[in-house]
């Protein structure tokens, strides 16, 4: 039998009416919205790398740090023996915490898209030949139904993407993963933390300009996908710290009056000169904030390791334990 198998539990044209409900929806209201899921297109998963190199973007390499540290500690409070894998992408980081976690027997990675999925699982088996890889083509955060797999199972949701859920997505999210968790299963969140405004808004608006193209690909997206004729000429990136709400907002910004046809959506969207878009939040965190939001979701904070700098954090959940 191959060690490897692929399960759809995403309809082929899922993508397709998700992405349609989100834009007719997004540019029908005011202030108008994009969900930021839809920049991930192969181009923009490419920008994407390339922003994780950016000088001024600190957050893969704080994580990437924090890993490397703990993950003999994470192996040994765990015992993991499945590690499944939200928001897979190319599982590089997954690489690190498979070679420290020595017990693992099966690797599941989820995620929406499917040649990212393969192409990872290719890559991980001609490592790891006799791990059992069962991947999910799956937007977890509409659902998750788990494979049968080894227990205790160690789920991971890297790179502080939770913050690019908005709260009440957040506390959804986090119930549904709690509510699969079974005794002795533990739960890895990445989390981007709270700082200064000189340090966040750099990150998010880098010098040389890749996060703008990031930002403005999501309307080459929309122009491919539903024949949209959005100029991205025609649009800034923005990138401003609320403090209120302490996350970071991506907002395209129109610096000029125009219009724009949507013909798939029978849709015609006006945008006032200076009308901002919001295309993401990024939401950062302190302790007592991820704590109270997992201990909501039924899950226990057991550790809390940072970088060295306390850029970034991981945390290590787990239901609590019956008596
Ligand atoms: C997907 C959470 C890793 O919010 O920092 C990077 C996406 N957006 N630059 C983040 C992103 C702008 C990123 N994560």
């Amino acid at each position: 039998m191959s060690p490897f198998q692929l399960t759809r539990t995403l309809p082929e044209d899922a993508t397709d009416a998700a992405l349609r409900a989100d834009v007719l929806h997004g540019l029908s209201r005011t202030p108008k919205t994009l969900p930021p899921k839809w920049f991930y297109d192969a181009r923009g998963s490419e920008l994407f790398e390339e922003i994780t190199a950016l000088p001024e973007y600190y957050p893969t390499r704080a994580e990437r740090e924090i890993l490397l540290a703990r993950a003999d500690e994470i192996a040994a409070a765990t015992g993991a023996r499945t590690l499944i894998e939200l928001g897979s992408g190319s599982s590089e980081k997954t690489r690190h915490l498979l070679d420290a976690l020595p017990g693992m027997e099966a690797y599941v990675p989820v995620d929406v898209s499917g040649s990212a999925l393969s192409a990872a699982a290719d890559a991980l088996l001609a490592e790891r030949p006799a791990l059992s890889v069962h991947a999910l083509i799956a937007d977890f955060t509409r659902e998750l139904t788990l494979p049968r797999t080894p227990g205790p199972r160690l789920v991971v949701f890297l790179g502080g993407t939770i913050g690019n859920l908005l709260p009440t997505e957040r506390a959804a999210f986090l119930r549904a993963v709690r509510e699969r968790l079974e005794p002795g299963d533990a739960l890895l969140l990445g989390t981007d933390l709270v700082k200064d405004e000189s340090v966040l808004v750099p990150a998010y608006d880098d010098r040389s300009g890749v996060t703008a193209a990031f930002n403005k690909n999501v309307l080459s997206v929309i122009d491919r996908e539903l024949g949209a004729d959005f100029d991205p000429a025609a649009f800034d990136h923005v990138a401003v710290w609320d403090s209120e709400n302490e996350w970071i907002e991506m907002r395209l910004r129109a610096n000029r009056a125009l219009t724009v046809k949507i013909p798939e959506l029978d849709l015609v969207v006006h945008f006032d000169a200076g009308e901002e878009m919001r295309t993401e939040v990024s939401a950062k965190f302190r302790q007592d904030g991820v704590r109270s939001e997992l201990s909501a979701a039924g899950l226990e904070l057991r550790h809390w390791w940072t970088d060295t700098e306390g850029r970034f954090a991981l945390s290590l959940s787990a239901p609590p334990a019956r008596r």
